[in-house]
């Protein structure tokens, strides 16, 4: 398995290693039980000596008793180390997640990370039990068996050397054989959960579209390769059992052949025939355990593989020891910019961008889509760093400050936004878990919530249902521009925030921002010329790169794609009207 991952067993360590001791002991308790059988048959029975054979019971029923203890209580101990390291693994790849980048994020689907988290924990715990508990079980068997054997019958044990390596080859063979296809499987679960995961999800879109039987015909197909793939497997797997049956008879019966003859020549007695018969059978038996924890350590490979991955993964950003934790004003500064998302080397989204705001501006951006509005803002919050050049707040580097501190001060609503389960309390409390209910009713009244918010009949203790869905897209966005609010940010950004709200609204909102905010430097990006006219300057974005900056009044006379937005959008409102 896998060392790096073995570190999050940590506490469990203690029951980790106490499983095999325990293990073994039991295996010494089992080992001897057929040599005292022997003694009662060919001694006791034979002699006739009842005290004798009473005595000998009892023993054994003694180290059968104990040997069971050991057993649960190392069942037991296997159970606890196996679910308490999942419970470490699970932890330490949600803590990572959260520590991930906007980049980081990027290189992993939602679906994957979320089956990281439950089958192929499940897969890894279920071959960390079986590992500590037959792992031991089986060497420990096998090498004590055969020494009993031995001191019996060295041709037995002769046999039974020639036979493990054989059978541990076929099933190791059946085994190697299978895996391909349990990798397979797992894949292709990957993809069944997504599946699942996006239709739920996106459920409503589903169903606008009437899509669902579209729908239904790709979980189907997948559903069904799952089936076919598991079903190739195990019909591989099956073999095991009746090898391992042949196995075992042919053996046996070789033993009775020679172990007969042996009786009939008075060089070997009755119970000791039946000891080796019982040694036998155990030490097959344990062999059939190591393949069956070995594909069981298969199927966790795949896992352990994936789930590294998440482990692994360097986080893109991390404090410096002498992060700066103090923003000093909502200055903004662009030099030489460039950005790739997929890193050096990349396509690039941003282009040698270049740009000035002082704190306290409201600045409106514009631009058409995928002309990189949002890739634009993103750099300022530092969710993504820049490729080339650098972005300054207040005056410094965003790679110089820590990253809470940054984002404290740099408030985003983003373009893709949701709320959580919770009450619109505890909602807007996400930017400033203190906050009084007097501060979030402020900050709601200055993004224009409140006045809807005073209309649903429980107010502000409204339950949000998941991501928002019970409130219109107007709402929402207003819900979310609060929230941005109460972190009393230096630098508020509002990435197409306002588009689903109407127009006197929206005005409303901006008119709010420029009286009680003041100090704040806003940077409004819409698609809507009203939402931006006002703007103390106006940024035009092209296709990755500064097209045009200046007033709505120079930009009409500059820039022809301003010119052409605000023709077409004031021209349409005058034909409406
Ligand atoms: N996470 C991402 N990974 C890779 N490429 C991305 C990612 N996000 C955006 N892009 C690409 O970057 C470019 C700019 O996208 P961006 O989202 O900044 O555009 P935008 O101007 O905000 O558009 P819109 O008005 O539609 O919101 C697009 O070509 C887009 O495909
Ligand atoms: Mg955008």
């Amino acid at each position: 398995m896998n060392r790096k991952l073995l570190r999050s067993v940590r506490e469990y360590k203690r029951q980790t290693i106490l499983t095999p001791v325990l293990v073994a002991l039991e295996v010494f308790m089992e080992v001897l039980i057929p040599l005292l059988m022997a003694n009662i048959i060919d001694v006791g029975i034979a002699q006739g000596d009842m005290g004798y054979i009473i005595r000998l019971g009892l023993l054994l029923v003694f180290l059968a008793v104990i040997a069971l203890i050991f057993g649960a209580k190392a069942g037991q101990l296997a159970a606890i180390a196996s679910a308490g390291y999942a419970k470490n693994l699970r932890h330490d790849i949600f803590y990572k997640v959260q520590d991930f980048s906007f980049g980081n994020i990027d290189h992993f689907s939602t679906s994957g990370l979320v089956t990281r988290l439950t089958t192929d924990i499940t897969n890894v715990q279920m071959a960390y039990m079986f590992s500590i508990r037959l792992l031991a079980r089986a060497p420990i068997m096998i090498i004590l068996s055969l020494i009993m054997t031995m001191t019996i019958s060295v041709p037995i044990a002769l046999i039974l050397l020639v036979t493990i390596p054989i059978l541990g080859g076929i099933l190791i063979y059946i085994a190697k054989k299978a895996h391909p296809h349990f990798i397979q499987v797992f894949d292709e679960y990957d993809v069944l959960n997504n599946t699942v995961q996006e239709n739920v999800n996106a459920s409503r879109v589903v169903k606008a579209y009437v899509r669902e039987e579209h729908e239904k015909e790709k979980f189907g197909k997948i559903s069904t390769l799952v089936f076919e793939l598991f079903t190739k497997a195990e019909k591989i797997v099956a073999w095991n059992s009746p090898i391992m049956q042949f196995t075992v008879y042919a053996v046996v019966l070789i033993m009775v052949l020679i172990g007969g003859k042996s009786i009939i020549g008075g060089t070997m007695l009755t119970g000791e025939l039946t000891s080796v018969i019982v040694y036998a059978i155990q030490i097959l038996s344990s062999l059939m355990m190591v393949t069956f924890v070995f594909v069981q350590i298969m199927i966790a490979e795949a896992s352990t593989d994936r789930i590294s991955e998440v482990l692994e993964e360097v986080p893109e950003m991390e404090d410096a020891a002498d992060a700066l934790t103090d923003v000093p004003n909502g200055d903004i500064d662009f030099e030489h910019v460039n950005f790739s998302y997929s890193g050096e080397g990349g396509n690039l989204s941003l282009k040698d961008v270049n740009l000035h705001i002082k704190s306290g501006q409201i600045v409106g951006i514009i631009g058409g889509t995928g002309s990189a509005k949002s890739t634009l803002v993103q750099l300022i919050p530092r969710l993504y760093d820049v490729t080339e050049g650098c972005v300054k707040v207040g005056g410094i580097d965003v790679r110089k400050y820590n990253l809470k501190a940054l984002r404290d001060q740099v408030s985003v609503v983003l373009q893709k936004n949701v709320l959580f389960t919770g009450s619109i309390y505890e909602n807007v409390r996400w930017g400033d878990e203190n906050a009084s209910d007097e501060e979030v009713q402020r900050v709601c009244r200055l993004a224009q919530a409140d006045g809807f918010i005073q209309e649903f009949p429980a107010k502000y203790e409204t339950m949000i249902v998941e991501s928002g869905n019970n409130v219109s897209g107007g709402q929402k966005q207003r819900l979310c521009i609060a929230r941005a609010l109460l972190k009393k940010p230096k630098i508020l950004i509002l990435d197409d925030s306002t588009s689903a709200v109407d127009t006197k609204t929206d005005a409303l909102i901006r008119q709010a921002f420029r009286e009680e905010i003041p100090d704040t430097t806003k940077i409004i990006i819409a698609q809507r010329v009203s939402s931006v006219e006002d703007a103390d300057v106006i940024i035009v974005m092209d296709n990755g790169e500064i097209n045009g900056i200046g007033t709505s009044e120079e930009l009409l006379k500059t820039n022809k794609i301003y010119r052409e937005v605000y023709e077409s959008q004031v021209k349409g409102d005058a034909d409406n009207e």
